[in-house]
């Protein structure tokens, strides 16, 4: 099966954004991931509403949202009024967690559930059946453009047997440091989604690169 392509708008240029945009419209990209950060849960602020507004006026494919904040319980219904198709919290930001993943589905978004590298999957053994996604970072959260950490492979084995072991239909998104060279073993370790900011931004053709991407093999 073709994984789910999810370019990071964070790594677009933001003074071009309709055209960036425009260009996801026209390859062969899935989704558009949209990175939230809050200069609190990461060390670093991206963008807000009025911006992921904008991109939504221009998207024909759905936006797939990645709240890097401190309690994203107060913003989920914001951000479904926003366009988000689906919602992904960390769970190192949630003190209920369960209730969070409810009130995101509540929305009619689907709801995903990001850990941090060195969050343990063994974490989401209670909660694996009620969400719609595991978004897995493979870079410390909060910048574009970080080296892929290689213990994510282990994390991906880990988080498929969870799935299998509570009959879930969740699935795996790997988000940092993802490129044509590692995509094949992320895919064969299981992961579904693939999302992928400067490899496909700084490409000298970002639609070529977004079909290496798609067109990656693995068995
Ligand atoms: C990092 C973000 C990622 C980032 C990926 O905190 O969650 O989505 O934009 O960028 P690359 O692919 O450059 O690592
Ligand atoms: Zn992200």
């Amino acid at each position: 099966m073709k994984p789910i392509i999810a370019p990071s708008v964070l790594a677009s240029d933001f003074a071009n954004l309709q055209s960036e945009v425009e260009m996801l419209n026209k390859s062969q990209a899935d989704w558009l991931h949209i990175d939230i950060m809050d200069g609190q849960f990461v060390p670093n602020i991206s963008f807000g509403f009025p911006v992921m507004q904008a991109i939504k006026k221009h998207a024909e494919k759905p936006m797939d949202v990645h709240l890097m904040i401190v309690k994203p319980e107060l913003y989920i219904e914001q951000f479904r009024e926003a366009g988000a198709d689906s919602v992904t919290v960390h769970l190192e930001a949630c003190n209920h967690l369960h209730r969070t993943v409810q009130q995101i589905k509540a929305t009619g978004a689907k709801a995903g559930v990001a850990l941090n590298p060195h969050t343990s999957v063994q974490l989401l053994e209670d909660i694996i059946a009620d969400v719609d996604m595991v978004l897995l970072m493979s870079v410390n959260p909060g910048f574009g453009g970080q080296k892929f950490i290689e213990n994510t492979y282990r994390k991906i084995e880990a988080t498929k047997n969870l799935i299998l072991r509570r009959n879930s239909q969740a699935i795996i998104e790997i988000d940092g440091g993802v490129n044509q060279q590692n995509a094949s073993l992320l895919l064969q370790k299981g992961a579904d989604v693939l999302v992928a900011g400067s490899f496909v931004f700084n490409a000298s053709d970002p639609i070529q690169a977004i079909a290496d991407l798609k067109s990656v093999t693995f068995n």
